[in-house]
């Protein structure tokens, strides 16, 4: 066993050795090669010896051109993908002119309320080319169809469309927050989006089934994926139920973690998840594609970890947080820019947060071989105990009957919660070190000049929307969503309605109101 007194307790409660020896991993340790199952070793067998990860920056505010102005910013800098930021309204489902909307248009991401917006977002950006990942849940399917009819209109097809959309709706009720639906027809919603997607657009990454928002409200590592796998499972549940075959879907669900400044649990924890989603694929659910068994996953660094204070130590932290990232086998990165806990990120900050990436790709050795911690004692030590008490965890969750169920028992909010409380004691006792916020602090902060989004944009996307309302034909959009509605209330697939009828130029307002109507919204329980 490992020997020394334990000086440390891991994020996810378990002690850390001072030192880790050949006992401390199984004789005889195999972990097959990358690519293959379990896929501990990474999902491809040459990893980024082939194509380094996507580096795919979260970005979008204020109107559709601003934001189509930092894409092209973002891909001239050497970006390899897209990651489009929605405004909160977008996100629930409300148009920009509605009141529920006002002041909160174009603020946290870019305000899309039809397809001539989602027109002027991807303006001049080749869709073949380009993957786009959209973090959008509820309405997922809409802003989904919105792309498809924008890259149609360019002549792109769906069979030529690559990119994810969250939808992921159960983690939104457990730490997000934008769910509009109760869970049943949303994971109906779901269910639809992947048969939508195996027919018309069938190398879409369907959902990216998040753990990245419960760690950023407080989860341990091992909360992350345990609460994440379970919500995975329900998916594959759910689609199944729905009368689709695991192999038809499986191999286009994709997950997203954060990575912390703790690398070596943060490695461990990627090698865990990968191992345990590839024996549940593979035993659970009877899956035979080795393209199902795969965690393909994005990765974000820890915005909860930056601080406010001395800004620029963020640039470190990140670059550390990036690192597990990559040693950890990530398939697409976000790293965060070094101002995001102040505001929105400046132009300069963005790029630097790019440059970090590229030289984590370029100037080190790390895309020279696969999986460089295989076989290191404490990480593979870290990894066995991190999926052990995963799937304990995931157990507790599957004892309420589902992740549903434990959802609406608030079992994961609570579990969650108590981790943030206990790391903010932590903090405020001195406990664990911050640095620049609990030592090493500075009398005088430097100024700096955070970037403002211009409140002038909730009334000019008011005005587009009152003169897209003027032009259209009213009685074929109101047909449409009559169309939608009923759809909704039966068993057929509801994109394909909700397609034509966004064709037509109904906006995300009105298509989310026909399904509101219809599915009525979640009303979390007492307890919350
Ligand atoms: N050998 C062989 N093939 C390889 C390879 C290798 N070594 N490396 C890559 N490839 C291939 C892949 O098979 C794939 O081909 P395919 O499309 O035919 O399957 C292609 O190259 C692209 O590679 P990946 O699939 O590995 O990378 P992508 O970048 O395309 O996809 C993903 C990565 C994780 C699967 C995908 O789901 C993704 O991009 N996710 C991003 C999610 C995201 O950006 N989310 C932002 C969230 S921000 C947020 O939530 C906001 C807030 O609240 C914080």
């Amino acid at each position: 066993m490992s020997s020394g007194t334990p000086q440390r307790v891991s994020e996810s409660g378990f002690p850390i050795a001072p030192v880790y020896t050949a006992d401390d991993v199984p004789a005889g340790l195999s972990l097959g090669a990358p690519g293959e199952y379990p896929f501990t070793r990474g999902v491809y067998p040459t990893m980024y010896t082939a194509r380094p990860w996507t580096m795919r920056q979260y970005a979008g505010f204020g109107t559709a051109a601003e934001s189509n102005a930092r894409y092209r910013q973002l891909l001239a800098a050497g970006t390899m993908g897209l990651s489009v930021a929605f405004d909160l309204p977008t996100q629930m489902g409300y148009d920009s002119d509605e009141a529920i909307a006002h002041g909160e248009v174009g603020k946290v991401g870019v305000a899309i309320d039809s397809v001539d917006d989602m027109r002027v977002l991807f303006d001049g950006i080749p869709l073949d080319r380009v993957s786009t990942s959209m973090t959008i849940n509820a309405p997922a399917a809409v802003l989904l169809l919105l792309y498809q009819l924008v890259a149609e209109e360019s002549g792109v097809s769906g069979a030529q469309l690559s990119g994810t959309i969250q939808n992921d709706i159960l983690k939104e009720y457990i730490a997000r927050g934008t769910y509009i639906f109760p869970p049943k027809p949303s994971l109906r919603l779901v269910a639809d989006t992947f048969a939508y997607c195996r027919a018309e657009i069938p190398r879409w990454n369907t959902i990216s089934i998040s753990g990245y928002h419960m760690a950023e409200a407080g989860a341990s590592p091992v909360q992350e994926i345990a609460f994440t796998l379970a919500n995975g499972a329900e998916y594959v549940r759910a689609a199944l139920a729905a009368g689709l075959k695991v192999d038809d879907f499986a191999p286009r669900l994709s997950f997203f973690f954060v990575a912390r400044t703790t690398l070596l649990e943060e490695v461990a924890k990627f090698r865990a998840a990968r191992r345990i989603w590839a024996q549940m694929m593979r035993e659970e659910f009877g899956a035979v594609n080795p393209k199902s068994w795969m965690l393909r996953f994005h990765t974000q660094t820890a915005g909860v970890q930056l601080t406010a204070q001395q800004p620029e130590v963020n640039l470190v932290r990140v670059a550390v947080q990036g690192l597990g990232a990559v040693l950890g086998g990530t398939q697409s990165l976000h790293t965060n820019s070094y101002d995001e806990a102040i505001a929105l990120p400046t132009e300069k900050a963005a790029r630097l947060a790019l440059r970090t990436q590229q030289v984590l790709a370029y100037e080190t050795d790390l895309t020279a071989t696969v999986d460089p911690f295989a076989g290191s004692y404490v990480v593979e030590s870290m990894t066995d105990t991190i999926e052990a008490e995963a799937v304990a965890l995931m157990q507790r969750v599957a004892d309420f009957g589902s992740s549903v169920e434990a959802i609406e028992n608030g079992f994961q909010k609570r579990e969650i919660e108590s981790s943030a409380y206990q790391i903010a004691q932590q903090i405020d006792g001195g406990e664990r070190v911050v640095v620049g916020v609990n030592r090493f602090t500075v009398d005088v902060e430097e100024p700096y000049e955070p970037l403002r989004v211009d409140p002038a944009i909730e009334a000019a996307q008011v005005g587009r929307l009152t003169r897209l309302r003027a032009d259209r034909d009213d009685a074929a959009v109101r047909a449409a969503l009559e169309s939608l509605s009923k759809a909704a209330d039966g068993t057929e697939n509801v994109l394909y309605p909700m397609k034509e009828a966004l064709r037509l130029r109904a906006t995300v307002g009105e298509v989310c109101h026909a399904l509101r109507a219809t599915w009525g919204l979640y009303q979390p329980a007492d307890h919350f």
